[in-house]
């Protein structure tokens, strides 16, 4: 079989390949592998950035990310975006909407991501050569940042206008969304109801992060999440190396739970599921085994996590009961307090000429006090306090109750906006202390206590967010 040497090649292509080589963090006969691989159809050109030290352990190493960028301002970190994953040896292949191009251009993209920049769903030349279905599936993520209103409706809707929603429609792999956009905007009932589809559908959310707007005199809730933790999000999203948490096993409540009063009717509550989902997820995106127990919500199941679905707050006890002994127990369900003493077997009926019926309640069981006395208590036992006023005393108060290790202590008041909302403000008190923790995101708060839970172990946290 013949053989090629990179001596006997032409100074011009020597050169070239030289440059390339040293970009990737390859060495010439590497990179000539790659390039002949790419050519020969064996491989796609995905360039990995040079790796440095620092991001040697990063857990999507070698993964290839396929990253939409949309037109809003923040168009721009999304090159800092591109930098930090290559660092971490992710080949980062890019695709910008047209508004995109009028905040950043293809050229600087390109330059950066080390390779072409695809724009155009009816450009000939690269539907042939590439074409939008293959960048769909040769990657191991999708990432959508900055992803502006306009991209998250038209994704909620399905369409499939352009060549990244057209992508975002093909693709089977795993979508990562960074919205971006005017607090305004965000807050529009028009964008929580895609936002709500879109979680529905699978899409995973990193921020967006509360703070001042680019234009000015704004602030609120509406800024990119930073590039790093885009990377973080995209790194527990594909990582493949054992988490801090690996070799633990943990369960999980979360939602409300129903009480049925007869066949149609129940006794519930505001809870979302979001904050008990988010720690689910990152347990398990930490490597701990999870089993989730949730009531009545309408979120997905989190990717990696065992979720049992029940109504009742007896169901959930059983469910608890059976997933143990685990390492880690973390309550963060709103069990309905009381169930009514009978469940009416028939619809009960108004009758003319008589009252309204009157429901006699019963205590239901307290799951979190009896996994906290339990002959089986796990290692670690985390409550969850949602309280309209004195916070802190109620939590320790509550500690003691239930037999608890931790209690997550929540302000709940109707102003906070935080039962069912998206963001919370926690306090975690410990035998110790209580500590507050400022206002973030229902997933930074996850992450947040996934650190805390990974240190009570002795294990440490690549990247834990600071000031939690
Ligand atoms: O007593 P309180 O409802 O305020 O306690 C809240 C904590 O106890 C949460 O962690 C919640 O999940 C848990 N809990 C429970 N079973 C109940 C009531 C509360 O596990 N019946």
């Amino acid at each position: 079989m013949a053989s090629i040497t990179i001596r006997n090649l032409d100074e011009a292509a020597k050169q070239a390949l030289r440059e390339r080589a040293a970009r990737n963090g390859r060495s010439m006969e590497e990179e000539a592998r790659v390039l002949l691989g790419a050519a020969a159809g064996v491989a796609p050109v995905m360039d990995a950035g040079p790796t440095t030290l620092a991001a040697a352990d990063y857990p999507a190493r070698g993964k290839r990310v396929l990253l939409i960028i949309s037109g809003g301002i923040a168009a721009y970190k999304s090159l800092d975006l591109i930098r930090r994953l290559r660092e971490r040896g992710v080949g980062v292949r890019a695709v910008m909407t047209a508004a995109a191009q009028r905040f950043v251009t293809p050229l600087a993209v390109g330059a950066i991501a080390g390779g072409e920049v695809f724009t155009d769903l009816f450009d000939r030349a690269a539907e042939h050569d590439i074409g939008h279905i293959r960048l769909a599936r040769e990657a191991d993520l999708v990432v959508v940042a900055p992803a502006t209103a306009d991209l998250i409706a038209r994704m909620a809707h399905g369409l499939a206008d352009d060549l990244a929603t057209a992508i975002l429609l093909a693709t089977a792999r795993p979508v990562l969304v960074a919205p971006a956009m005017n607090p305004a905007m965000w807050r529009h009932p028009a964008t929580r109801r895609n936002v709500a589809t879109l979680e529905r559908d699978g899409v995973r959310l990193v921020g967006p992060a509360t703070g001042e707007m680019a234009e000015s005199g704004e602030a609120g809730t509406g800024r990119m999440a930073e590039p790093l933790d885009i990377v973080a999000a995209v790194g527990a999203l594909l990582g493949s190396a054992p988490g801090p948490l690996a070799g633990l096993s943990a369960v999980v409540t979360s939602g409300p739970t129903h009480e049925p009063i007869d066949p149609v009717r129940y006794i519930a509550n505001r809870s979302s599921g979001r904050q008990g989902h988010a720690i689910a997820a990152a347990l398990a995106a930490a490597g701990a085994r999870v089993t989730l127990v949730a009531g009545p919500v309408t979120l997905a199941d989190p990717a990696g996590v065992a979720t049992v679905h029940v109504e009742t707050a007896r169901q959930m006890q059983a469910a608890v009961e059976a997933a143990l002994p685990v390492d880690i127990a973390v309550m963060v369900a709103a069990v309905a307090d009381w169930r009514t003493q009978a469940e009416a077997g028939q619809k009960i009926k108004k009758a003319a000429g008589e009252g309204p019926p009157v429901l006699a309640l019963t205590e239901n069981p307290d799951i979190l006090r009896s996994v906290g006395h339990h002959a089986r208590r796990p290692r670690l036992v985390i409550g969850f306090a949602a309280e309209t006023e004195q916070l802190a005393a109620h939590a320790r108060a509550k500690l003691k109750r239930k037999g608890a290790d931790w209690i997550v202590a929540n302000d709940v008041s109707p102003q906070t906006g935080i039962m069912g909302g998206t963001r919370n403000r926690v306090h975690l008190v410990t035998a110790t202390g209580v500590e507050d923790w400022p206002e973030m995101d229902k997933h930074d708060v996850a992450r947040a206590l996934i650190a805390r839970i990974a240190s009570h172990f002795g294990r440490t946290v690549p990247e834990a967010r600071p000031g939690a």
